[in-house]
């Protein structure tokens, strides 16, 4: 498609479009609690799509009314056999996190993915599981899908030391932990999206929580339970930057999760000098109003502990560097390469052909600020967020065209992207 470039402003109201990694939660605690649970505010993305159809496919019965949905949970026993392989599209977090979830049934079963997911290792998660007692096998050294699992009905507690930071390997653990006897122990290399342990206890289910070390005790069951989901902080990190980098912008974005283990993205935006205020703020539930306006900004470091805080904001980061002033060092990210496409190659990639002096490290990228973009083709390779941190990119060419290729995969965790898109240029 033709992407819109040379905006004047963005200006506006926007309602960002659910959390997707608390849409997937609320399914997955909804099918294995026992009764009903409805989640309203859930994202209908791809990604969620997969994970709802995979319960489908475990026996759970599961109804759209209106905008709510609505989840029969079946316990943790009560899942049968799917009659064929459970497919995930192009979803990591349904993988890892049903590969946990499975580990601890008494059946077997495959998983697979489409072509991006199927270059993902899923080693990280096989290799716990297994030293719980299931069987999970993948295909080479880094067991990529197809995964096969066959569950064990005894799991054994573990104690076990994250090797990377990663939410999806920390909760496939936590998933195996509650159908396990005795207490499982994860230490986490630094913290990582609490979203498994924050719906855990919703559930009424226990679990504690020492800075890094968490701990729960199995055999728990939970009960259904009444969910809202907020918006999605990284998909409104497409709105932040834009309104940033868009000469003459203001925009408002509705409803926005401020979780702190991933709000790390408002931290390097403050620190870069951007203006974002919040506009209205609920403490319990965690969600604001957040207000962003064009800004004068200055290139920083990003490393350490910061990195996992905002692990998917890092291509559009990217971008908003390339308009500050001075040099933006990104250290610590090489899980980026391990993502939806190697993040740090096609990052640079794209970036470089539409005029961004920008280079690739082992665990990064240092990006030269103030730089002009231009008009090329480019494409998605598959990945929901390059395509609209290009969309975005394309905002501020005012020679040439961009054309982006394989743009559909934006469905992925946005299925109104460019709906809002084109509300913001209007004003
Ligand atoms: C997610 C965790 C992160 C993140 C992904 C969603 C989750 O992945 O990048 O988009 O919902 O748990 P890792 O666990 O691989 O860091």
């Amino acid at each position: 498609m033709e992407l819109k470039t040379n905006a004047d402003s963005l200006r506006g109201t926007i309602k960002v479009p659910g959390d997707k990694s608390i849409s997937h939660r609320a399914v997955i605690f909804g099918a294995v609690a026992e009764g009903k649970t409805t989640i309203d505010g859930l994202l209908k993305g791809e990604d969620v799509l997969s994970t709802i159809q995979v319960f489908r496919d475990l026996g759970v019965l599961i109804e759209e009314k209106g905008d709510q949905l609505v989840i029969h949970g079946r316990g943790f026993q009560g899942l049968t056999a799917p009659s064929q392989v459970l497919n995930m599209g192009n979803s990591g977090t349904s993988m890892r996190l049903i590969a946990g979830l499975l580990a601890g049934q008494s059946f077997e079963v495959t998983m697979c993915g489409d072509d991006s997911l199927s270059k993902r290792p899923m080693d990280r998660v096989a290799l716990p599981l297994n030293r719980m007692g299931a069987r999970i096998w993948g295909q080479k050294q880094k067991h990529l899908p197809p995964l096969t699992i066959k569950g064990h009905r005894h799991l054994q507690a573990i104690t076990y030391r994250l090797p990377v930071a990663s939410a999806q390997v920390k909760s496939a653990i936590l998933l195996a932990a509650l159908q396990a006897k005795g207490t499982t122990t994860v230490i986490e290399k630094d913290i990582t999206r609490n979203h498994t342990e924050a719906m855990i206890r919703q559930f009424g289910g226990q679990i504690a929580i020492k800075g890094k070390e968490i701990s729960l005790t199995g055999p728990q069951r939970l009960k259904g339970q009444k969910i809202y989901v907020p918006g999605d902080i990284s998909s409104a990190a497409f709105w932040l930057v834009a309104g940033l980098i868009v000469p003459n912008s203001d925009i408002l974005l509705e409803n926005v999760g401020i979780n702190p283990t991933r709000t790390g993205i408002l931290e390097v935006i403050k620190k870069m000098g951007g203006q974002v205020y919040y506009d209205h703020v609920d403490e319990k539930e965690q969600v604001a109003n957040l207000r962003v306006r064009y800004s004068s900004l200055k290139g920083i470091t990003l490393s350490g502990a910061l990195i996992p805080r905002l692990i998917d904001e890092i291509p559009i980061i990217a971008l908003l560097a390339t308009q500050a002033d001075g040099v933006t060092c990104i250290r610590d990210a090489q899980e980026l390469r391990v993502k939806e496409t190697d993040r740090i190659q096609v990052v640079t990639d794209t970036l470089k052909s539409m005029g961004a002096d920008i280079v690739a490290t082992e665990d990064g990228m240092i990006i030269q600020g103030k730089t002009k973009l231009h008009g090329t083709k480019v494409s998605t390779f598959g990945d929901h967020r390059i395509g609209m941190m290009t969309a975005v990119a394309a905002l501020l060419v005012s020679k040439g065209q961009v054309y982006l290729e394989r743009e559909e995969t934006i469905m992925t965790s946005y299925p109104e992207f460019f709906t809002d898109l084109e509300r913001l240029c209007r004003g």
